[in-house]
């Protein structure tokens, strides 16, 4: 691991409906996407109104080596074996053996993985990171057993990311500059930081005192801010994940048009509750005697502005309570133009010394190169895992 001062690290993300693949190279002051390959599987749970764990399960299995190979060449990492008439020589059959025991409940991506490692040589990278969780267990064993399958064959250290973490470091990601400046030294600098996740399973609030310190303070008792998002835009008659489409709605309606109720926003504890809001627009749109497109969307940006309160209230709760030096948002929802522009104006009005570190919109929803980001923090403390001890959690917690 120390025979340069960077590391390229091969990360895999497969928690949800999103598979992904990413190989990035950082050091102490500088990070390179070299790829960042994702497949999404969106059209094909969309009839089922939301993610299926086995569909999910299966999708990864058939995505993850064609976005392998497709990141190693974009990384020109991709280096294939030149005795190509040896081709079934490459892997002696005691590695043959270990591969049928890691990837024994994912045949076809055995399969795959065999041709693969027989055709292409081990790529110049120092360790693979995986998503262990929060998430769906059957999909996010695909991605494990692929990372312990490469790494038992590639003999590289493992490095388990928990996706939140991810969320919380994709604010690092730049997409255009592909080689940005970076200084581990300054970022320790913006610690203690307030981190609000909002993604399509979580809503949390974080507490770190410093670099890979996490509390947690807050979080949903029941339904997460995505799903308060696609479960509203389901009653709007919008497809699932609603989430980005009802916002785009929301945009040209009135958000004072209906009072929506806020739940929990002058509870003492730092917890969200979304539920009930989403059957507050269900008896609302019941109680409608005509639907037409302007009700729509004053519906839709009502909904938006009590959710979107709710969050930045506590948020700011959180902020008087924690003192922190920077405030971070991340998940998919951090897509969300009003949450952006609200935190963005508060802050600059109500804490102007406390920086808000936004992720590009393009890093907010899931994707591999902030496990990778996340992955790098981890390898520079040695902190690996034993191949045996990986597993799938579901609901792996800060
Ligand atoms: O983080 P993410 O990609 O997946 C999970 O880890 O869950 O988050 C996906 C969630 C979905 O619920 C989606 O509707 C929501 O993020 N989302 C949005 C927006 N873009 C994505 N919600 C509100 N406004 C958006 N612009
Ligand atoms: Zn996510």
């Amino acid at each position: 691991m120390n025979r340069r001062s960077y590391l390229k690290i091969l990360a895999i993300e497969t928690s949800c409906d999103e598979t992904g693949i990413a190989l990035i190279e950082a050091s102490k002051n500088k990070f390179k996407i070299l790829a960042n390959e994702l497949a999404s599987q969106i059209k094909i749970h969309q009839k089922f109104g939301g993610v299926v764990p086995n569909l999910a399960k299966r999708e990864h299995q058939r995505n993850l080596l064609p976005l392998l190979i497709k990141a190693l060449k974009e990384s020109k990492l991709l280096k294939i074996f030149k005795s190509q008439f040896l081709i079934s020589k490459q892997i002696p059959n005691t590695k043959y053996k270990i591969l049928n025991t890691i990837l024994e409940r994912e045949p076809e991506l055995l399969a795959q993985t065999k041709r693969f490692l027989n055709k292409y040589k081990k790529p110049d990278i120092d360790a693979i990171a995986v998503t262990c969780g929060p998430g769906l267990e059957p999909a996010l064993w695909v991605g494990i057993n692929f990372a312990k399958a490469l790494a038992k064959i590639w003999n590289l250290p493992l490095i388990k990311v928990n996706h939140m973490e991810g969320h919380f470091f994709s604010f690092l990601l730049k997409q255009k500059r592909e080689n940005f400046q970076f200084s581990i030294f300054n970022f320790q600098k913006s610690f203690p930081i307030i981190t609000l996740l909002v993604s399509g399973g979580h809503t949390e609030l974080v507490y770190s005192p410093s670099l890979l310190k996490y509390k947690l303070i807050g979080e949903t008792l029941d339904d997460a801010a995505g799903e308060a998002f696609d479960k509203g835009a389901r009653l709007l008659g919008i497809p699932y994940p609603g989430g980005p489409e009802l916002s785009k709605l929301a945009e040209k309606g009135n958000p004072k048009a209906f009072n929506f109720p806020r739940p929990m926003i002058d509870s003492k504890d730092l917890n969200f509750s979304f539920s009930g809001l989403k059957t507050a627009l269900l008896y609302k749109i019941q109680s409608l005697k005509a639907k037409n497109h302007k009700l729509k969307i004053d519906l839709a940006a009502s909904y938006q502005q009590a959710i979107i309160d709710v969050l930045v209230k506590k948020t700011f709760k959180a902020i008087r309570i924690y003192k922190p030096k920077s405030l971070v948002l991340g998940g998919g929802v951090a897509a969300n133009d009003l949450l952006r522009k609200t935190l963005k104006e508060k802050i600059e009005k109500e804490f102007p010394d406390i920086t808000l570190f936004l992720p590009e919109k393009k890093f907010t929803t899931d994707n591999a190169a902030m496990i990778g980001i996340a992955a790098y923090f981890r390898a520079i403390k040695k902190d690996f895992v034993n191949l045996k001890r990986l597993k799938a959690e579901g609901n792996l917690g800060f």
